[in-house]
């Protein structure tokens, strides 16, 4: 495989954002009523925000909520959410990362962001990474969330590469799902790192330059 372009995933990858969506989800699980730990947060790493909201819903199925009343408790998580990213600095991302990501970019590969966040903007935003990336491919410019190859095809195009000539660098399952379903080369980081799915797999994000 000629790997000319790599495809991040944001969350769990580039930076860490997976104890804010715990502590949203469980503030409203709370006032739910819903039993809701961390280890159930974990299911829920690369999942769209609804398909999120309806994972936390199954662990109580006698509660039963219309289509709208699920809108405005999963914008009142996105607000409650919000404000913990507002507290983002630069120094929430690594120079490890940064200075990997550099390194890449100087190796003549195209880099972009598959996320499938609707806050990956605000996020890069506020940790100054956005100039790091030459195209963003997020929660906004999809309809079909990860295991769904979408995001990152949609990332190929915005880079303009075939997608049989990206990497795509995940810590979800369902994101190497994804990547496998687009045709990509799968590679693991953090919680996805033993993944059968993967044929590369990462022990630190600066082993990326072991490979590419
Ligand atoms: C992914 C996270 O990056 O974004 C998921 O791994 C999250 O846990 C998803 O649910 C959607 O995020 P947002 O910011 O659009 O609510
Ligand atoms: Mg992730």
């Amino acid at each position: 495989m000629n790997v000319k372009g790599i495809i991040f995933d944001l969350d769990g990858v580039v930076l860490s954002t997976d104890h804010f969506h715990y502590l949203a989800w469980k503030s409203l699980a709370d006032e739910l009523n819903i039993p809701f730990t961390e280890k159930d947060n974990e299911k829920l790493r690369g999942v769209s925000r609804m398909a999120s909201f309806e994972i936390i819903l199954a662990n109580k199925p006698e509660l039963k909520l219309t289509e709208e009343e699920k809108e405005k408790y999963a914008t009142q998580k996105n607000e409650l959410y919000r404000t913990y990213l507002q507290k983002m600095t630069p120094a929430d991302v690594s120079e490890e990362v940064r200075d990997t990501l550099k390194a890449l970019r100087e190796k003549g590969y195209k880099l972009a962001v598959g996320s499938s966040s609707k806050n990956a903007g605000f996020i890069l935003e506020r940790t100054e990474m956005t100039s790091y990336f030459d195209a963003i491919s997020d929660g906004n410019n999809i309809t079909k969330s990860k295991p769904d190859p979408e995001v990152f095809l949609k990332a190929a195009e915005f880079v303009g590469l075939a997608p049989e000539a990206c990497a795509v660098i995940e810590d979800a399952e369902a994101g190497l799902e994804g990547a496998v379903a687009g045709k990509m080369l799968p590679v693991a980081i953090g919680s996805a790192h033993s993944s059968p799915l993967a044929k590369i797999s990462l022990d630190t994000f600066g082993d990326l330059l072991k490979h590419f």
